[in-house]
């Protein structure tokens, strides 16, 4: 494990944002679309996601808050090494923080750190995929998106 540790690579942020940059635009705003990274190591990735993500909220809303809470809820990540996945919420964690210029209260640091630690999961992929109806929201949308493309086919 230690050598496969040490041979890991996470994805620079310009790659995430130039495959950002690909996407229609319109669906990092979108309320019906969910963003998954299915093996998010230590939320490099997943941390420029919600930033893109955060920053079409901001256009559309104005409101600082009102984008933080929605990007919150528009993602979920799953980690299978258990070490890497308090790193990636701490990741984002952080980054919520720094996007509202005030103190949080108590209960607002609660909250975040609560649909993180649903959010962002130590689990297998595979493991997940199999079982859907137990995963949280997020996963459960992208199943039913999946479903509902599979019955058009
Ligand atoms: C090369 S890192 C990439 C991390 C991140 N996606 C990025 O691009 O920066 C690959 C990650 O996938 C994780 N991984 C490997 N197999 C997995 C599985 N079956 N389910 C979830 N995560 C897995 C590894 O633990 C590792 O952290």
């Amino acid at each position: 494990m230690n050598k496969l540790k040490q041979a890991q690579v996470f994805t620079p942020p310009w790659a995430t944002n130039q495959m950002i940059d690909m996407l229609d635009q319109k669906l990092l705003s979108d309320h019906e679309t969910f963003f998954f990274e299915p093996t998010c190591g230590d939320g490099a990735m997943l941390v420029v996601i919600v930033d893109r993500i955060f920053n079409e909220l901001l256009k559309k809303y104005g409101d600082k808050t009102q984008a933080l809470a929605d990007t919150l809820f528009k993602f979920y990540a799953i980690e299978l090494d258990a070490e890497l996945v308090p790193k990636a919420r701490k990741r984002i964690y952080d980054w919520a923080v720094s996007k509202i210029e005030r103190e949080l209260s108590e209960l607002e640091m609660y909250l975040i750190a609560r649909s993180l630690q649903q959010s962002i999961e130590n689990r297998d992929f595979f493991e997940a995929m199999n079982h859907p109806i137990d995963a949280p929201s997020g996963a459960k949308a992208i199943s039913r998106k999946l479903r509902n493309k599979t019955r058009r086919l």
